[in-house]
Formats: C-alpha cells, sequence, structure tokens
C-alpha cells in the first residue's frame, strides 16, 4: 500500500514537472524562431517606426505569449480596419503550437531594452499625467505593468504605437473580440480618454515613464 502510494506522488511529479517543461519557454529555440521577426521588429526588438511595428524587447514574457496567442486565434489583427494587426497574424502563424509561442516569448522579453525609443507625439503631459492617474492602478505608477492584473508593460513602449492602441481600443478594432477578456478589460478605460487630444496627451506622458 505504502508503495504504491510513493509511486502514486512520483507519478504526480513527474507529470507536474513534465508540464512545466513544457509550459515553459525555451529562449535558445526562441531565438531560432525570431529570425522571421527580425525584419519588422528588428534584430534587437527595439521596433521600427517605418514599418509600424513596436518595441518587443523586454516586454513580459506571459503578455508577449498571449497577444501571440490572440493574433494566431484571430482575436486580434483578424478585423480589416486594424491594418497593422492584420501584417501582424501572419506572422503569428509562423509558430507552430504553444511550445513555439512559449520560446519566443522567452527570448523576446529576455532582449534588453537598448535605448529609450524617440518621442514623436506631441501632446499636454502635464494633462496627460492627470488623465494617467486612472490607468497607473493596473499599469502601475511608473508604467511597469502588473501581471497579477494582467497588464502589460507601457514603459519603453513606442508612443505611436500607444497612441494607435487606444484608438483600436476605443474604436473595438481591439477589445471586442469573444475570448479577449483581457482586450475587454481594457476597452472601457480607453474609452475615458474623450478625443484624439486626450489620447495624445497621455501617450506624451507615458513617454516620460521610466
Ligand atoms: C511584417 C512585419 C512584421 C513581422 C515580420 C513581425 N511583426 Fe510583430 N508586429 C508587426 C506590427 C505592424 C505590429 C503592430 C500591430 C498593431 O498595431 O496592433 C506587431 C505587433 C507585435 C506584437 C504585439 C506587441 C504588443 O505590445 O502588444 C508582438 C508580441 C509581436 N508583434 C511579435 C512578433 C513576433 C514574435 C514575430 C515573429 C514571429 C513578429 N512579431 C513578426 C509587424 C511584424
Ligand atoms: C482595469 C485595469 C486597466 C486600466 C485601469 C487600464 N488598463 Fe490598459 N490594459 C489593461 C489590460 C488588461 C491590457 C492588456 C489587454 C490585452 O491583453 O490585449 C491593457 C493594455 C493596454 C495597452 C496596450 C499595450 C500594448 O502593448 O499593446 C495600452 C497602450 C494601455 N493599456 C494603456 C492604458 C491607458 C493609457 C490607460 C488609462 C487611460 C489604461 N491602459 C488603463 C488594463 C488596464
Amino acid at each position: 500500500m505504502n508503495k504504491l502510494f510513493a509511486v502514486g506522488i512520483l507519478l504526480t511529479i513527474g507529470i507536474v514537472l513534465a508540464v512545466k517543461a513544457y509550459a515553459a519557454g525555451d529562449a535558445t529555440k526562441g531565438k531560432a524562431s525570431y529570425a522571421v521577426c527580425m525584419a519588422c521588429h528588428g534584430a534587437d526588438g527595439m521596433g521600427n517606426k517605418a514599418l509600424n511595428a513596436p518595441r518587443i524587447a523586454g516586454q513580459e514574457s506571459w503578455y508577449l505569449e498571449r497577444q501571440l496567442k490572440n493574433f494566431k486565434a484571430g482575436i486580434r489583427g483578424a478585423d480589416p480596419k486594424d491594418k497593422y494587426g492584420m501584417q501582424m497574424r501572419p506572422m503569428a502563424l509562423t509558430l507552430a503550437n504553444d511550445q513555439a509561442v512559449a520560446d519566443i516569448a522567452a527570448y523576446v522579453s529576455s532582449l534588453p531594452e537598448q535605448k529609450p525609443v524617440a518621442k514623436t507625439v506631441k501632446g499636454d503631459i502635464a494633462a496627460g499625467k492627470t488623465a494617467y492617474m486612472i490607468c497607473q492602478a493596473c499599469h502601475g505608477p511608473t508604467g511597469g505593468g502588473n501581471q497579477a492584473l494582467n497588464s502589460p508593460r507601457l514603459t519603453g513602449q513606442q508612443d505611436w504605437y500607444v497612441v494607435r492602441q487606444l484608438k483600436n481600443f476605443k474604436a473595438g478594432t481591439r477589445g471586442t473580440k469573444s475570448g479577449d477578456i483581457y482586450g475587454m478589460q481594457m476597452r472601457p478605460m480607453a474609452m475615458t480618454l474623450a478625443n484624439d487630444e486626450a489620447i495624445n496627451n497621455v501617450a506624451a506622458f507615458i513617454a516620460t515613464l521610466k
């Protein structure tokens, strides 16, 4: 009886470890599949405005995984009005399975932030700071993100990309598809920004966060 019990425990541990091994990303394998991403996001993952590709270097792996899965599933990047998301979706589809997604997320999140990105959005930073009061509850006072609240890091992100996403959320090209639990939490927050000016203000403020 005791022996059976011991075997049972060992089997359980084995299964738990196997599941963990599957879930954890392998950055070395991810590096190999990153070759396809480089063309737009850059070898350093710092993004490329001319190609509309945001910085992904240093973003947290859980958020990267979620977005890549959302692109694959058509929760993001499938709306014809989402021009840039539609460019990204076929790239996510090159990742064969969840393990490949986890591997590339591990690699991308390991890339260091090379340099501060250029500020391109003009806005009233003081007004943006006031608007950001509501955002910090989830994204944190310095924009570092909060995994417990499923909120990504915003600090160091390109301001033009922040503007585009806030507009996407407002327009419903992001955060409305069924299954987009987290996008749906963000959408009403984007709605608090009354107009394009308010969006520019908050993006200009976020660009000052370190
Ligand atoms: C053809 C250019 C192109 C290639 C190649 C490409 N991407 Fe993208 N990617 C984009 C664009 C454009 C966006 C912005 C989409 C939007 O505005 O919603 C994006 C967005 C993303 C995002 C969302 C970032 C965020 O903050 O939510 C992730 C993650 C991402 N790409 C990862 C990858 C990975 C990993 C690869 C390689 C498998 C890859 N991309 C290849 C163009 C590209
Ligand atoms: C209730 C929590 C919450 C609040 C408050 C909130 N957000 Fe978010 N935000 C989220 C979540 C969750 C996501 C991730 C959505 C997803 O997974 O697609 C997100 C995503 C984003 C993104 C997309 C980042 C990317 O890399 O694509 C931006 C930009 C953003 N938020 C800005 C803001 C701004 C600006 C405010 C204040 C006006 C704000 N958020 C308030 C929860 C919140």
